[in-house]
């Protein structure tokens, strides 16, 4: 038996049309009832029918009242749904507000923060060339003969300040950065003397702590087009997270590969510690530092990769780091050559 389908009618469109009648006044309550039966029957035969359609042909009501009272209810959903819309639009925009809000409370709050390590660094930076001033004119001894202790201690005070000034320039190039203040001075840089430059200013720390340390440059090097200051910075805090994570007896190399016409490939290897899989992207994070007690002796803020990877991409390129826990790390990013469009 197939189940004939109601024929199309805008009843469809209301729920409980016989509910709607009686509220109405226009059917009673036991005239609903009889449709209702009437109905099951009808269905139970294969019939298909809507109750007004029961009450059409019972004869309780006629097609005109059942047009009123579908339109009425019609009317009615449309302004409930009208003001339900209402309602919503008006929450959406309250919403949007409180975001906008606090979006604008955010950038506040960053920019205060930018402000505030910008100026800090500032005024960090002052006294400290004074120091660094007196100390050079102290060893130079412009002021007077030193004995040999007094310059054993002012080669000690020399060494801190020049640490407390990487401090403070690490710190200047983090609000110059998080400002989106960070341009680049596009230059044809020599890298095979920028290499060999980086590496020779690491080497007195790698031998003290017993890691050897290298450069490794293809001949023939084509000219690179890149920012040389911020490419030497680069390489300095790659080498220098080398030597601190890498245990005595260890090695550091700096790779210099041609990979064709338009691109070198600059990597730095050490033999160190290695960085686990899953805390690879935390290395990014500014102030993060993985191993509390590692970084404790070896110093640090945890803030040379985070500005490593901006200066990279600031040049269009992309930092890879490759590591293995207890056997090392690699950390590699290619640069255009001045061929390249
Ligand atoms: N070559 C590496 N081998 C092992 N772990 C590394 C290596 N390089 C970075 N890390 C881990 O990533 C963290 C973040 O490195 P990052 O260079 O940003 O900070 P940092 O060296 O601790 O301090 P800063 O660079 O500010 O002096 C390090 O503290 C260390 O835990
Ligand atoms: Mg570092």
């Amino acid at each position: 038996m197939t189940e004939k389908t109601p024929k199309l009618t805008p009843e469809m469109l209301v729920p409980r049309l016989g509910d709607h009648l009686v509220q109405q006044g226009h059917i009673s309550k036991d005239d609903l009832k009889k449709a209702l039966s009437y109905q099951q029957e009808k269905i139970a035969r294969g019939e298909n029918i809507l109750i007004g359609q029961a009450l059409l042909e019972l004869k309780i009501t006629t097609k005109e009242m059942l047009d009123q009272a579908v339109t009425e209810q019609i009317i009615q959903l449309r302004s409930a749904l009208q003001a339900t819309n209402r309602n919503l639009e008006r929450r959406v925009q309250e919403r949007t507000a409180e975001l906008q809000n606090a979006l604008k409370r955010l950038s506040e709050l960053s920019e205060l923060k930018a402000n505030f390590i910008s100026n800090i660094s500032h005024e960090l930076r002052t006294p400290l060339t004074h120091i660094k001033g007196y100390f050079e004119l102290l060893a130079s001894k412009s002021l007077g003969p030193v004995t040999e202790e007094q310059a054993h201690a002012l080669k000690v005070g020399q060494r801190s300040t020049s640490q407390l000034e990487s401090l403070i320039e690490d710190l200047i190039m983090v609000s110059i950065t998080s400002r989106g203040e960070l341009t680049l001075k596009q230059e044809v840089v020599d890298i095979r003397r920028i290499a060999h430059l980086t590496v020779k200013a690491v080497t007195e720390k790698a031998e003290k702590r017993d890691v050897t340390v290298h450069a490794v440059v293809d001949k023939h090097l084509p000219a690179v087009q890149a920012d040389s200051q911020k490419t030497i910075w680069v390489l300095g805090q790659l080498l220098d997270n080398g030597i601190k994570f890498t245990p005595a007896g260890g090695r550091v190399v700096l790779r210099v590969e041609h990979e064709s016409d338009k691109l070198i490939t600059i990597s730095v290897t050490d033999t160190g510690i290695g960085i686990p899989p899953e805390q690879v992207a935390e290395i990014f994070e500014s102030f993060h530092q993985l191993d509390g007690a590692a970084t404790r002796r070896h110093g640090g803020m945890g803030l040379g990769l985070l500005l490593v990877r901006q200066i990279v991409e600031a040049h269009g390129s992309m930092l890879e780091v490759k590591s293995a826990e207890g056997r090392g790390t690699t950390v590699k990013f290619p640069l255009l050559t001045t061929s390249a469009e």
